[in-house]
């Protein structure tokens, strides 16, 4: 039996992580917490407790692993809060700095298991390796990413867009970065990134690469949050028993 607790339970992740982990045999909810609406009953009979509880949460209902889906301020704590007590994470939060990144790292490493990765959907899992290879195979191209989101997103770039750029440096090597173009701007040998926020949209990528005479674009969309949630979830199966550590999506896709 895989026992999770979720930070976030309330959010849009949150609430379709609980439907999905419910499908899952030998997994089961024990704790829920949110920053608004502590006392909600949520599906199952777990009952929403305070964030500013998450130390006495965890101590009481003994979770095997910590899923965090809520804003990146929040995350990093709730990764110290987890970690300093030896609970795995999986975390799926965006949007951090790279101090909170390495605060994470620093509280993770020798402790816990975490799968941390800014998109836990299969289709972008390969998205990234179609982006990596069409970049080391077409090296003298412009690359631009266009990435579009809902209007409720508070990060930009995504964080995918972000994993994006990685994936195309470690093809070409370090490559200057402009988020965004205005005013006077001659294209050099960048990687242009460009955010669009508007209405439901779950989540779009596109790689454009542009040559002489051609182009080619590698494009993701997402239809609905499940793609995300279900990855989640079984990311957290995954990471329960593993060696202390940091491990991306990849990891847990290579077991399938
Ligand atoms: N990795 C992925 O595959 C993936 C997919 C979708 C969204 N995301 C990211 O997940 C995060 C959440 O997205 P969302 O659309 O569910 O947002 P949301 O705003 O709907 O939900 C976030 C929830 O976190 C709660 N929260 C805030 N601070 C908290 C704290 N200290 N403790 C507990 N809960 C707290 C909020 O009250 C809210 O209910 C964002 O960073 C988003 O970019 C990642």
């Amino acid at each position: 039996m895989t026992r999770i607790a979720l930070t976030g339970a309330l959010g849009r992740m949150g609430t379709l992580i609980i439907q999905e982990a419910a499908k899952v045999k030998d997994m089961q909810l024990v704790a829920g917490l949110d920053a608004i609406g502590a006392g909600t009953a949520l599906p199952g009979g777990i009952i929403v407790r305070d964030a500013s509880q998450l130390e006495a949460a965890l101590l009481e209902s003994k979770p095997d692993v910590l899923i965090d889906f809520t804003i990146a301020k929040a995350a990093v704590d709730n990764v110290c809060t987890a970690a300093g007590i030896g609970i795995n994470l999986v975390v799926g939060t965006t949007g951090f700095s790279p101090e909170q990144t390495s605060r994470m790292k620093k509280a993770i490493d020798g402790h816990v298991a975490a799968v941390i990765t800014p998109n836990f959907s299969l289709g972008v899992n390969v998205f990234w390796k179609l982006v990596a290879d069409a970049a080391a195979a077409l090296k003298d191209y412009d690359i631009e990413i266009i990435e579009a989101h809902h209007n409720q997103k508070k990060d930009a770039p995504s964080g995918t867009a972000l994993a994006t750029v990685q994936a195309i440096k470690t093809a070409l090597g370090d490559s200057e970065v402009i988020y965004g173009r205005e005013g006077i701007m001659p294209r050099g040998k960048e990687i242009g990134v460009h955010a669009v926020r508007g209405g439901d949209i779950v989540g779009d990528h596109t790689v454009l690469f542009a040559g002489s005479g051609e182009r080619l674009e590698i494009k993701h969309q997402a239809h609905s949050r499940t793609a995300f949630a279900s990855g989640a979830v079984r990311a957290a199966d995954w990471v329960v028993g593993k060696e202390p550590g940091i491990y991306t999506m990849a990891d847990v896709l290579k077991s399938r």
